[in-house]
């Protein structure tokens, strides 16, 4: 096991398998930016599955324990259950999960299953076809993601939905969400909206707090009472609805940001690492990979860069700026949030 300089262990590493996608979310890839000529990564700067592979090996032997794929949307990526079959299978690695937007989840849920999956987390914004057309830059209705959660569950894997709470974009959808996934047994998690990538026009008044989501939902679906945290590092406030085995969760990257026990690390789709959501720079790792290098060599550049970790971003963000000092930070899609 690897500390930073906060003491933080390294346990997880998010992965990011490809900077595509098939929505154009407002947040994240805006249409009006992420046209039909928008330069993606072509595919020799995407790292492969054996150098995927071979990452996660060496991050397992530091102390990582659960790996997450993501994107943009993981599932383009041709024959992913390929790679999760390598991932799964590593010594040390104890939980494999995938962040999705869940349309192409019938098609490749069975097969990922087949081949280690546990679980997904799937992101939907809102049960109304016209605000969610409008958020995911698309048109795209939630029919194709409940099916895609459907489907997911029917393979046997555990699902948790994402909802990025906008405040007037989608704050009415909080209730009507937390009512249908309470009686489809699913837990979902309410996210306030961060101010991640450069392009998202973030600021403080478009977040909905913790403490507001969690007052809505206690007073109009059902009265909740906090559950003790499990582990050192978990990302969601975990509440249940009094009385049953029901859970919520919430993500407070802003108004209660949990930087304190943050431990992960997070490598872009062309192999960049980072030790930070909100980070301005990454290591090349690609380059390093491809340069012909020993593990050991790659296990003492991780271990050094994670020894003089000291990331909070969250914990110290202003207002309306950041403490990215003016720096373009990382987009969400190149490291997957
Ligand atoms: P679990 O393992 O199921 O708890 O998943 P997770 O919540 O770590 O992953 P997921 O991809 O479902 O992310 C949910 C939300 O949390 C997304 O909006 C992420 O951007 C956000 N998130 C995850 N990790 C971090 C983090 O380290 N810092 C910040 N600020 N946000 C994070
Ligand atoms: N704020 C909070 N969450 C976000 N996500 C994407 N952009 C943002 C943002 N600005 C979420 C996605 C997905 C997860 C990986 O991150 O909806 O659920
Ligand atoms: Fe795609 Fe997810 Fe970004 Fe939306 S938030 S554009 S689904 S990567
Ligand atoms: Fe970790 Fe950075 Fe998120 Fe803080 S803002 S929890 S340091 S990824």
């Amino acid at each position: 096991m690897i500390n930073d300089l906060l003491q933080r262990p390294l346990k997880d590493l998010r992965i990011s398998v490809t900077d595509r996608c098939n929505f154009r979310c407002v947040y994240c890839m805006p249409k009006e930016i992420f046209g039909p000529d928008y330069p993606f990564l072509p595919k020799q700067e995407l790292l492969n599955f054996q150098e995927i592979a071979r990452l996660a090996q060496i991050f397992a032997a530091l102390g990582v324990t659960k790996i997450r794929l993501t994107g943009g949307e993981p599932l383009l990526r041709t024959d992913l259950p390929l790679l999760l079959d390598k991932l799964a299978s590593i010594q040390g690695i104890q939980d494999v999960a995938l962040t999705t937007n869940g349309v192409l989840l019938p098609k490749y849920a069975a097969d990922l299953k087949a081949a280690g999956l546990k679980r997904v987390s799937v992101s939907l914004d809102s049960l109304s076809d016209e605000r969610f057309g409008y958020i995911n830059g698309r048109g795209i209705g939630v029919e194709p993601v409940l099916q895609g959660i459907e489907a997911a569950a029917r393979a046997g894997l555990k699902v948790k939905i994402n909802m990025v709470v906008q405040k007037g974009v989608n704050d009415q959808d909080i209730v009507p969400m937390a009512k249908y996934f309470k009686d489809a047994g699913h837990t979902i998690r309410f996210i306030e909206y961060m101010d991640v990538g450069n392009s998202n026009g973030w600021n403080l008044d478009k977040v909905v707090t913790k403490q507001e989501i969690i007052d809505r939902i206690d007073r109009h679906v059902m009265p909740l009472e906090a559950v003790p945290v499990q582990y050192f590092g978990e990302v969601a406030s975990r509440y249940r609805y009094k009385g049953t085995g029901q859970e919520i969760g919430i993500i407070s990257a802003v108004s209660d940001a949990f930087c304190g026990t943050c431990t992960r690390a997070r490598i872009s789709a062309n192999g960049s690492l980072y030790t930070c959501l909100f980070a301005t720079e990454g290591t090349d790792l690609r380059g390093l990979l491809r340069s012909g290098v020993t593990d050991e060599v790659l296990a003492g550049r991780i271990t050094s860069i994670w020894n003089n970790r000291d990331n909070q971003y969250s914990a110290k963000r202003g207002r309306d700026t950041n403490e990215a000092g003016g720096k373009q930070k990382i987009e969400m899609f190149y490291i997957g949030g």
